[in-house]
């Protein structure tokens, strides 16, 4: 069997939230201990998928420096995980192109998440020509970047969340097409389902944490310090009713803080159980001890993060990502050199 490669990427779109934190980062963290070390981790900042919507260029490069300073400070280490920005890497744009050559438009365009996500409810074909002027070309086909980031490293396997596995059928599809024209150079990779743990927004509790609320209250970034987490949880949507119990119906405010606080505990208990325990509790009380436990399973991290910004006067990072970048790219070269001479390069 091959040698077990993992891949995955996070977009550079500002400081990662404990939604993103607990639904993906902190398994990319638990994985360098929980596989053996043979396993070749890669984690990149995708900066080419950041572009498919307009971005102001200085506000990109502070946004990749950023998320890589928060992905060390999570506790990402560049001596076990290769860590770098996609475009420093110019084969999985390379490979983009060559996949779109075998890929099928049709099978793209049936992909229900890819089209919430271009916001089309019917078939591409069915859109009135302002709706296709004004879809860019780049968002219509970013999933098979996606297929080329995982391809390139040959991958074995991609922790994704449950919203991504679409993409993930798609781009074992993007493999099987090129192998079937070429050689089979390509892997099929096989997803790492991440735990279901979503993180409700402290705001409105029915909807996913997320960056894209227009309220900062909303949601907790895996940087903020003990006091800006208790800001932010004293001030979650609850109701009148001065008490704790655990009834997602009637009360969603208070069931979204004892959901949290179960996805947190050390001990595994549901968020019933939680309710139970913490019946006795007043709001205020019960809001003190949600802030201490999510300040507590964040500790150190913004502090690390302002460490590892202002290392070597900001140089740390780029010395960091430069031999990531490196060693991304004798990875990616090792499948590029068997596609091009498949392909007659
Ligand atoms: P956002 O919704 O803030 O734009 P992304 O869509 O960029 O976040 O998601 C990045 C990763 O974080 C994905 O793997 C996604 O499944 C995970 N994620 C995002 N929001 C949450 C959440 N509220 N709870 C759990 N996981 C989340
Ligand atoms: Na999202």
């Amino acid at each position: 069997p091959p040698r077990q490669v993992i891949f995955s990427g996070i977009q550079p779109t500002g400081i990662p939230h404990l939604g993103n934190y607990l639904g993906a980062l902190k398994q990319w963290v638990d994985l360098q201990d929980s596989v053996p070390s043979e396993t070749k981790l890669i984690y990149s900042v995708v900066d080419l998928h950041a572009i498919t919507v307009p971005q102001d260029p200085q506000r990109l490069r502070q946004y990749k420096r950023e998320v890589l300073a928060t992905l060390l400070a999570i506790g990402i280490r560049p001596e076990r995980s290769i860590l770098f920005y996609q475009s420093s890497v110019q084969a999985h744009a390379e490979l983009m192109w060559i996949l779109s050559c075998t890929a099928s438009a049709g099978y793209l365009s049936r992909m229900t998440q890819w089209k919430s996500k271009l916001s089309l409810s019917e078939d591409a074909n069915a859109m009135d020509t302002g709706s296709k002027a004004k879809l860019k070309l780049g968002l219509f086909s970013y999933p098979v970047l996606q297929a080329a980031d995982i391809l390139v490293h040959r991958a074995t396997h991609v922790p994704v969340g449950e919203d991504q596995s679409q993409h993930l059928e798609f781009a074992r599809e993007c493999a099987t097409n090129f192998n079937h024209t070429y050689q089979p150079h390509l892997i099929a990779p096989q997803t790492i389902l991440s735990p279901a743990k979503r993180v409700m927004s402290l705001q409105e509790p029915h909807l996913k944490m997320s960056k894209s609320h227009a309220n900062p209250l909303s949601r907790i970034l895996v940087t903020d310090s003990p006091q800006e987490i208790k800001k932010k949880v004293m001030a979650a949507r609850t109701d009148s009713i001065n008490s704790v119990s655990f009834d997602p119906v009637e009360r969603p405010g208070v069931s979204n803080l004892l959901h949290l606080l179960s996805i947190l505990d050390k001990q595994s208990r549901s968020p019933e159980e939680l309710g139970t325990l913490h019946a006795g509790l007043n709001l205020k009380n019960f809001k003190t001890l949600v802030a201490e436990t999510v300040a507590e399973s964040l500790d150190g991290i913004g502090a690390r993060y302002n460490e590892v910004m202002s290392r070597d006067d900001g140089k740390y990072l780029d010395h960091v990502e430069k031999k990531g970048a490196e060693k991304a790219r004798e990875s990616a070269e090792e499948t590029m050199a068997l596609v091009r001479e498949a392909i007659g390069f």
